[in-house]
């Protein structure tokens, strides 16, 4: 689902998801693990406040995973903290409804001061286009609960859902949008496939991160397409994994935009390394 977003679209977006917030205890900040930075809403700092938030640091089956932990690090906050997820294997699920309480304990405890019955956590998700928002709160939930929509902010009429883990959760997450006028940031997007093909040049974007791959891990390279050396441009790389994969058109020439996206699909299913692409600060 590719979203155009508007500056109408930003402020309605970020004026839903501030009110859907008012009802929750705890938001749900989905980030893709590969590009922490990246994946995240320019004014999440500012939507969010102080709310006690659980970073999900989702696909971190694609991810570096020493730096995803790094990454953890970085991001504990007394009312932040940050958990590894792979939503698809499941990985790191578990970890979710027993950190939210956590973020929430004191509160509940003087709510229990005061009288207060004892209830549900409540919850909700928020995320850019693609970052697993939907297959997250499946998952939590375990069958298909949300809508699938793609209407920036949070979709009216929504519903509160029971989670594994006794977690009450607004079945329609937060559609946040990223960064997109930063051009390094829209590579990132691109490579990750957060956003869809038809809107920026697979030849381009597959050459820089040829050109990055042969720099940082030239040895997976070298063993994913069978070659022993690595031609130093990038343009002439492709060229070579197109004739190694066969990929011609009549004539014996490279089918360089079916190489291109070739190489983009097998980075994007982790088959040429896990890797992370935004770091963390030092
Ligand atoms: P959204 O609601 O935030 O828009 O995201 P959604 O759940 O639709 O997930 C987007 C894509 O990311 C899906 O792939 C989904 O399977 C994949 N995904 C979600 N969580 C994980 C994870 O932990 N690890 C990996 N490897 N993939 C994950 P898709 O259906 O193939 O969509 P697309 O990539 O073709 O758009």
């Amino acid at each position: 689902i590719q979203i155009q977003w508007f500056p109408g679209h930003m402020a309605k977006a970020k004026r839903q998801v501030q009110d859907a917030l008012k009802l929750v205890d705890v938001a749900f900040e989905l980030l893709d693990a590969r590009i922490p930075v990246s994946s995240s809403n320019p004014m999440i700092d500012q939507i969010l406040g102080q709310k006690p938030r659980v970073i999900i640091l989702n696909k971190s089956d694609l991810a570096d995973p020493s730096i995803t932990k790094q990454w953890q690090r970085a991001l504990d906050r007394p009312y932040i903290k940050a958990i590894a997820v792979d939503t698809i294997k499941g990985e790191g699920l578990k970890e979710v409804p027993r950190v939210a309480s956590m973020l929430v304990a004191e509160q509940m405890a003087k709510l229990a001061a005061k009288g207060r019955r004892p209830r549900a956590i409540r919850c909700m998700v928020l995320g850019i286009p693609n970052v697993g928002k939907s297959t997250f709160i499946n998952r939590l939930v375990g069958r298909k609960a949300t809508k699938t929509g793609d209407t920036p902010g949070v979709t009216k009429g929504q519903q509160w859902i029971r989670t594994q883990g006794s977690l009450e959760l607004l079945d329609t997450p937060g559609i946040l949008w990223p960064k997109f006028e930063d051009p390094e940031v829209g590579y990132k997007l691109a490579v990750t496939g957060a956003i869809k093909e038809q809107v920026f040049d697979i030849y381009e974007v597959s050459l820089k991160l040829l050109q990055w791959l042969a720099e940082y891990n030239p040895e997976k390279l070298k063993e994913r397409y069978r070659m022993n050396e690595l031609n130093p441009e990038a343009t002439k790389l492709l060229w070579d994994i197109g004739v190694k994969r066969g990929l011609l058109v009549s004539g014996g020439l490279v089918d360089e935009s079916k190489v291109a996206q070739l190489i983009l699909k097998e980075f994007r299913e982790g088959l040429l390394g896990r890797y992370t692409l935004d770091l963390p600060p030092m």
